[in-house]
């Protein structure tokens, strides 16, 4: 039984002060329900609204991609420096700690290897077995233009709808195909169908002509991928670029686990994104982070 409240002391309303109702931070994220917004805010910053996400789920279609042989000691060491994770649910289950503070977003279609046609994907989790693993995120890959296009959309939405059910947003990821012309008339595609069927946030690339009408167009936030391994100047310069140009963030693979220094580059570029630090200063923040490291 809960003690009678005896206080003598009198009560007080405040019946002068409104409550807050405050706006969500992000981008196009207001009308979710709570957890959906609870989630999106374990990835995305609200001091900054902006991400840093490290993926290493390449290994879902190439294997032990080089950097990734052993995810247990090349990327654990990255975790404290990501807002959030992007990788498979086994990688998850057999490496990740389960006491990470870290959001998880997590992979969520596949199928076909670097041997096949890689449009042909299916729904890889079960949104049941996501709740489980408590993700904060899931991810498909769209391919718009690609040969099983509609398929990769169904993906989308069939996610879309068993993740509103749980509150559980979805991660749209542009691939541009071989034969495809990676520039921002085609980009401006891909996001905005992503976004029109429902994702929550888009992935896609970074691209120097008119990135900002890829943004402006797209009513969600946009995470660029990191693409190629680019010298690290080159890489943060992208970040700031692609951030100045109305980015939320990264999610950023190669850049970092391909890096000589990847604790050194995760730092600058969370530079780059949450205190928009200018491309030449964060290099030289990850050079001193290098050299430090090997002292
Ligand atoms: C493929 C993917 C990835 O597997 C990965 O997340 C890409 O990251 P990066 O290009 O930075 O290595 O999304 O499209």
């Amino acid at each position: 039984m809960p003690e009678a409240d005896v206080s003598k002391k009198e009560k007080n309303f405040h019946t002068d002060v409104p409550q807050k109702n405050e706006l969500f931070f992000l981008k196009g994220s207001n009308n979710y329900d709570w957890g959906m917004k609870n989630r999106l805010a374990r990835i995305f910053s609200p001091a900054s609204g902006r991400t840093v996400m490290l993926a290493f789920d390449h290994g879902y279609f190439q294997g032990p991609t080089t950097g990734l042989e052993r995810v247990d000691l090349s990327i654990l060491p990255l975790a404290p420096y990501a807002d959030a994770l992007m990788l498979t649910r086994g990688i998850l289950r057999s490496i990740i700690p389960p006491s990470t503070p870290r959001a998880v977003v997590m992979r969520a279609s596949g199928g076909p290897s670097i041997l096949k046609e890689l449009s042909n994907e299916q729904i890889a989790v079960d949104m049941e077995d996501a709740v489980r693993m408590n993700v904060s995120a899931v991810a498909v890959q769209v391919f718009i233009g690609g040969e099983h296009e509609t398929q990769s959309v169904h993906n989308l939405t069939r996610l879309v709808d068993a993740g509103m059910r749980v509150g559980i947003p979805v991660l749209g990821v542009t691939a541009v195909g071989k034969d495809m012309v990676r520039d921002a008339k085609y980009i401006r595609l891909a996001v905005r169908i992503c976004a029109e069927l429902g994702a929550a946030f888009v992935k896609t690339y970074y691209v120097e002509q008119d990135f900002d009408s890829v943004t402006s167009s797209c009513p969600v936030p946009i995470v660029i991928a990191g693409g190629k391994k680019l010298p690290e100047l080159d890489a943060l310069t992208m970040a700031y670029n692609a951030l100045s140009a109305g980015a939320s963030g990264v999610d950023m693979g190669r850049n970092i686990f391909q890096s000589d220094a990847p604790v050194a580059m995760l730092q600058a570029v969370r530079n780059v994104v949450h205190e928009g630090m200018k491309p030449r200063e964060a290099f030289e923040l990850y050079s001193k982070f290098k050299n430090s490291v090997k002292k």
